[in-house]
Parts: structure tokens; sequence; C-alpha cells
């Protein structure tokens, strides 16, 4: 079976767990990039993040590393923003089907993740999704505890 790990990151939280993930399924893995970045921190940050949610942005992503369409089991990771998933995937959900695919979804919070795996499922009504799991804060807060914890879920799905 081909697996495929794609995440989207800001502050590098999901790109951890990707990468924990990744290493222990022996899945290849790829970035989502978006084309403008943001450079602003704290607050601004925050409010930057939430004028792309409530506009429903799609922001346009570079060219991706890896096809999905080459693999069989996806996990897509997302970081929660405003109790939802970061913009960039919406844009890789409504461009690339995933029809036919395992699928599994992980996100990383700060302690409020909302209705972010939800609202995953919703934009991949009619997939097979075959796990979830959620982190709090992995690079802050019980680093090791989230990296077994990935492993252990990772491992879990494989065998689904
Ligand atoms: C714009 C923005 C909105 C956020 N909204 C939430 C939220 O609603 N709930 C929550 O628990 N954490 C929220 N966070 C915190 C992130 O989900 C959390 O820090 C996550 O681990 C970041 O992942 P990353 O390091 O991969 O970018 C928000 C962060 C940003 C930048």
């Amino acid at each position: 079976m081909k697996k495929l790990v794609i995440y989207y990151s800001h502050d590098g939280n999901t790109k951890f767990i990707a990468e924990t993930i990744a290493r222990e399924i022996n899945a290849d893995i790829t970035e989502l990039k978006t084309k403008k970045t943001m450079n602003a921190s704290g607050l601004m940050k925050v409010g930057w993040g939430v004028r792309q949610l409530v506009s429903q942005s799609e922001p346009v992503l570079c060219a991706m590393e890896k096809n999905p369409t080459d693999y069989d089991l996806i996990i897509i990771g997302s970081p929660v923003w405003t109790y939802t998933f970061a913009p960039p995937i919406r844009t890789f959900l409504k461009n690339y089907s995933m029809l036919g695919k395992k699928i599994g979804l992980f996100c990383c919070h700060g302690g409020q993740k909302g209705k972010t795996l939800e609202n995953m499922k919703k934009l991949l009504d009619g997939n097979m999704i075959i796990g979830e799991c959620e982190f709090l804060e992995p690079l802050s807060y019980e680093k090791e505890n989230n990296k077994k914890k990935a492993i252990v879920w990772a491992k879990k799905i494989v065998n689904e």
C-alpha cells in the first residue's frame, strides 16, 4: 500500500506530527505551501488567519512535490484556525479528488479544536475515513507523549 502524509503547518506543530507519522509508517510526505506567505506574528497573525477564514479563502498553493492520485492511503494534517482547518487545506481538498483513497485526518490545536475534523470530512464526503486524531500543541506541551500518540495512531490506521 502506497502511503502519503500531506500537511500544512505555520508554526511547526503539524509538521512535527506529520514527520513523526511518515517516519513511523514509511510514508512519503509533502507540505502544502502557499504562494503568498504571511510574516506577521502574535495578534497580527491571528487577525490575518481570521480574515482568511471569514473570507473562506482558498490561497493559491505552490506545486506539490507528490501526486496524491499515486497513493492508496492519504493522511492529511492541519492546524486549527478559529475552530476549523487552515485555508490551504480547503484549496487542496477542493482541487484534488480523494475518491477511492483511504483517508486519515489529524489536527494540532491550542485546546479548542472546534469542528476542524468534522469540517474536513464534509469536504471529503464519500471518502473512506479510516481514522482521526488530534494533538495539543505538540512542540510545546508533552512533546514525547504527543509523539508516542502519533506513532500509535499511525500504526493503527495502517492496519485498518
Ligand atoms: C490564525 C490562528 C487561529 C487559531 N485558532 C485556534 C483555535 O480556534 N483553537 C485552538 O485550539 N487553537 C488555535 N490556534 C492555535 C493553533 O491551532 C496551534 O498553535 C497549532 O498547534 C498550530 O499548528 P502549526 O504549528 O502546525 O501551525 C490558532 C492559531 C492561529 C495562527
